[in-house]
């Protein structure tokens, strides 16, 4: 039975229940390292050293051995926390939260196996939406790593997110470009004939080009720091960088610092007044 905490029917969700469904066929599938998941747990690879070391560039406190201490990280869509596990064994306080009970059960039961994550690592069943009331600007960091091509409403996913940042805090993501390529690779191809990925995961018309994201994050105050293509080599099962972002891509943005724009009104009224300022300037 799909177990989604409550029915996601108001506007305000972020929630799309039809994806809930793909996602509770594998629930009990994330941990299988040659299984469907297996594209995600290499891609920790990455990932993971990108998070890091964006973190402690920005950082002037160094933990040895534990490099995240001290960082309070919510990571959004975890599913079975295949990367909250790394995060929290590097330190940092990470908050798991997916809409799926099946999925943070399998979570919670993997981190059983490391006392060290005991501590490190709270799962919770629940949308980012539901987490805004109680958690404002509450984490210093947050991760959607392969989550904004599923969630139903992108505008209500980046402005939650915002709203549970701390001023100055970073929003890691990484998600699919919307391009033919990906289409013929991230679908044909993964989907379709090698069957990286199960046949249905992903729809292309939501997937999200770099541009959009980084207008979407920008009216909400954050501003794009870095913007990495990402590849993936069925043949080895691992991933590298690339320059190009037209397949897969990371996104690294900060919200601005207190009495920063809080909402798109506000960041792109700024900008008209920037703009009209501008345009008196050169007309004088
Ligand atoms: C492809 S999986 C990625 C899981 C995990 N982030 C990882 O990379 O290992 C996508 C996850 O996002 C969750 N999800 C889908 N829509 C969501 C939404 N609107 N808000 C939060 N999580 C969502 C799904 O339940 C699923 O666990």
């Amino acid at each position: 039975m799909l177990t989604v905490k409550r029915l996601f029917s108001t506007s305000q969700s972020s929630v799309d229940p039809k994806e809930m469904k793909k996602f509770q066929l594998l629930a009990h599938k994330w941990w299988d390292e040659e299984g469907d998941y297996s594209a995600l747990h290499s891609m920790n690879d990455l990932r993971v050293p990108f998070i890091r070391d964006t973190l402690l560039n920005m950082s002037s406190n160094y933990h040895l051995g534990s490099p995240l201490s001290g960082i309070k990280i919510l990571d959004v869509g975890c599913g079975g926390g295949l990367l909250s596990e790394p995060l929290g064994r590097l330190g940092a306080s990470v908050t798991g939260i997916d809409p799926l009970e099946d999925n943070i059960r399998t979570a919670d039961q993997h981190k059983s196996f490391d006392p060290v994550l005991a501590k490190r690592i709270q799962y919770k069943s629940s949308s980012l939406d539901e987490m805004v009331e109680e958690c404002m600007e509450t984490f210093d960091v947050i991760v959607a790593s392969e989550v904004v091509e599923h969630v139903a409403d992108l505008e209500t996913f980046i402005k939650c997110c915002s709203q549970v940042l701390k001023p100055e805090g970073s929003l890691f993501i990484t998600t699919i470009n919307k391009t033919q390529l990906s289409y013929i690779l991230g679908i044909v191809v993964a989907e379709k004939i090698v069957g990286i990925v199960p046949e249905g995961t992903h729809e292309w018309e939501k997937f999200v080009p770099p541009e959009e994201l980084q207008r979407l994050l920008e009216s909400y105050g954050f501003s794009v720091q870095a913007v990495n293509g990402m590849l993936y080599n069925p043949l080895t099962g691992s991933w590298s960088w690339m320059e190009s972002t037209s397949i897969n891509y990371a996104m690294h943005a900060v919200k601005s610092g207190a009495g920063g724009p809080s909402s798109p009104t506000e960041s792109l009224s700024e900008m008209e007044s920037e703009q009209r300022s501008a345009t008196a300037g050169t007309s004088v």
